[in-house]
C-alpha cells in the first residue's frame, strides 16, 4: 500500500467512526502563496446542540473555531473547538471539519477561525527538540472570506414550528445553476438548505466537488445558513465517492440520518445506486445491499421512536423515491426495507429528485415513473434540475410549497392539504 493509498484508507476508516476529523485530504500544498481558507466555511448537520464547521486551507495546518454568544451566558468567554482526530491530535491537513457542540436552543453565536500553517514538526525534521514545531503564518478569519458577512449562525428552537427551507437537486456540476438557485432573496430567511443528490457526475476529485457545486452553495450560505445533504446515485461514483462523509459529515457518521426543527421530524434516505451491486455499471465495487440492509433495520428504529411518533410533521427526503420502479429482485427489496415501512410511518411527505423535472405525485396516486403499479399513502413532490423547491411550515400547522426557476420567478404557492 503506498502512502497515498494509506492516507485514504485511513480516511474512510476515520469517517466511518463518526464525528471525526476529516483525512481525504489532498497534500497539494501552494508552497509559495500566504495561508488563505480556500473553500467554505459552511456549516453542515446542525441539530440538537451541534453543528459541524467545515473548510479547506491552501496549506497544511491546524484549526480551530472560537465560539462567543450574547445570548448564551455559557458562551460569554468564548469557547475553543479544535479540529482534532480521536487519536487525541490535531489533524494537520487542507481540509478542516469541526464540530461545536453544547451550543443552547434558539441562541445565536458568533465564531471565529483560526488557522496556523504546520510547516515541520519535531518528527519531521531532525534535531529538533521533542514537540518542537515550526508554524508558519497564523490565520485569523471571523468573516466569510468571499463577502466579509461576520461568521455566525442561530440553533434552531423546539418551540419555534414556523420553518422554512430550500431544497436542490441534480445540479450535476452546473455551479452557475446552483448559484442562480441559491442567490435569491428569500434564501436569507431560509432555516438550512437541502442538497437533493447529483450535485455531481460522480465524485473523481477534490477540486470538482469545489469547482462543481460546492463553491456556490457556500457562497450563497456564507459560513450561515446551515447546510444538509442527501447523496444521489452519483455521489456513490468516483474515487472521491468513499471520503464523502469527509467533506459532508453527518452527526451519526451514516450518509443516512435523521434532524428536527420546531415540530417537524425530518428524515433523510439514502438508497445508494440505483443499480444492483452485481450490474456491470456497478463494476463490482458496491456492496449497496449490505448498505440498505443496514439503513432499513435503522430506518424501522427511527420510525418506532417516541420523538418520532410524537412530531407533528413528519418530512422524509430522498433522492431517489426509495420504493419499486420496477418488478426486479433489487427493487423489490428496496421496496420491502423502504416502502413498506414509510408506508406505516404516516408521514406529511416526501421529497425527492433524480427525474430532472419536477412533479407532484398525489397520496395514493400511482406513482408515474414506476414500471409496476405502485401507490404511497403520503404525496411525493419531485423538484427539477432547473428548480429551487421553497418549503414553508407555518405555525397553524399548514404546509406549502413553491417551485422557484434560475430566474427567481417563482410558480403559486401550493398547500399540501391539497395533494392528501
Ligand atoms: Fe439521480
Amino acid at each position: 500500500m503506498d502512502r497515498k493509498t494509506f492516507l485514504k484508507a485511513v480516511s474512510v476508516l476515520f469517517a466511518n467512526a463518526g464525528m471525526v476529523s476529516a483525512f481525504a485530504t489532498n497534500l497539494n500544498i501552494e508552497k509559495d502563496a500566504a495561508i488563505k481558507i480556500s473553500e467554505g466555511p459552511y456549516l453542515l448537520s446542525m441539530d440538537g446542540d451541534k453543528v459541524c464547521v467545515v473548510f479547506m486551507t491552501n496549506k497544511r495546518a491546524v484549526a480551530s473555531v472560537a465560539v462567543s454568544s450574547q445570548d448564551d451566558k455559557n458562551f460569554s468567554k468564548s469557547k475553543v473547538f479544535f479540529d482534532s482526530s480521536p487519536t487525541g491530535r490535531k489533524h494537520i491537513g487542507t481540509l478542516h471539519t469541526i464540530w461545536l457542540g453544547n451550543l443552547a436552543a434558539g441562541k445565536s453565536y458568533s465564531y471565529k477561525i483560526e488557522i496556523k500553517e504546520v510547516l515541520e514538526y519535531w518528527e519531521t525534521y531532525k534535531g529538533a527538540k521533542y514537540g518542537a514545531t515550526k508554524f508558519g503564518e497564523i490565520l485569523e478569519c471571523d468573516a466569510y472570506p468571499k463577502n466579509l458577512k461576520p461568521l455566525k449562525f442561530r440553533m434552531p428552537d423546539s418551540k419555534e414550528s414556523e420553518i422554512s427551507f430550500i431544497v436542490v437537486n441534480d445540479i450535476h456540476q452546473s455551479p452557475k445553476t446552483a448559484q442562480n438557485l441559491l442567490n435569491l432573496q428569500n434564501l436569507t430567511s431560509a432555516d438550512f438548505i437541502l442538497l437533493n443528490g447529483d450535485m455531481l457526475n460522480t465524485y473523481q476529485n477534490e477540486s470538482i466537488i469545489f469547482n462543481g457545486f460546492m463553491r456556490a452553495v457556500s457562497d450563497a450560505a456564507y459560513g450561515n445558513i446551515p447546510i444538509f445533504y442527501a447523496r444521489g446515485n452519483h455521489e456513490c461514483r468516483g474515487k472521491y465517492a468513499e471520503a464523502f462523509l469527509d467533506y459532508f459529515p453527518t452527526q451519526n457518521g451514516k450518509t443516512y440520518y435523521t434532524f428536527v426543527r420546531g415540530d417537524t421530524f425530518f428524515l433523510v434516505i439514502d438508497v445508494g445506486e440505483d443499480k444492483p451491486d452485481n450490474s456491470g455499471e456497478c463494476g463490482g465495487i458496491t456492496d449497496f445491499d449490505s448498505f440498505q440492509r443496514e439503513e432499513s433495520e435503522w430506518l424501522k428504529a427511527v420510525v418506532e421512536s417516541r420523538e418520532f411518533k410524537d412530531a407533528k410533521h413528519r418530512i422524509v427526503f430522498s433522492h431517489i423515491p426509495p420504493f419499486e420502479s420496477a418488478s426486479d429482485a433489487y427493487n423489490r427489496a428496496i421496496g420491502k426495507r423502504f416502502r413498506e415501512v414509510l408506508d406505516e410511518a404516516n408521514l406529511d411527505l416526501m421529497i425527492c429528485a433524480h427525474w430532472h423535472k419536477r412533479f407532484i405525485v398525489r397520496a395514493n396516486e400511482k406513482f408515474p415513473k414506476s414500471k409496476i403499479d405502485i401507490t404511497t399513502k403520503y404525496p411525493i413532490v419531485i423538484n427539477g434540475n432547473k428548480d429551487a423547491l421553497k418549503v414553508e411550515i407555518g405555525d397553524d400547522s399548514s404546509i406549502r410549497f413553491a417551485f422557484v426557476n434560475e430566474k427567481g420567478e417563482s410558480t403559486e404557492w401550493l398547500d399540501l392539504n391539497n395533494l392528501r
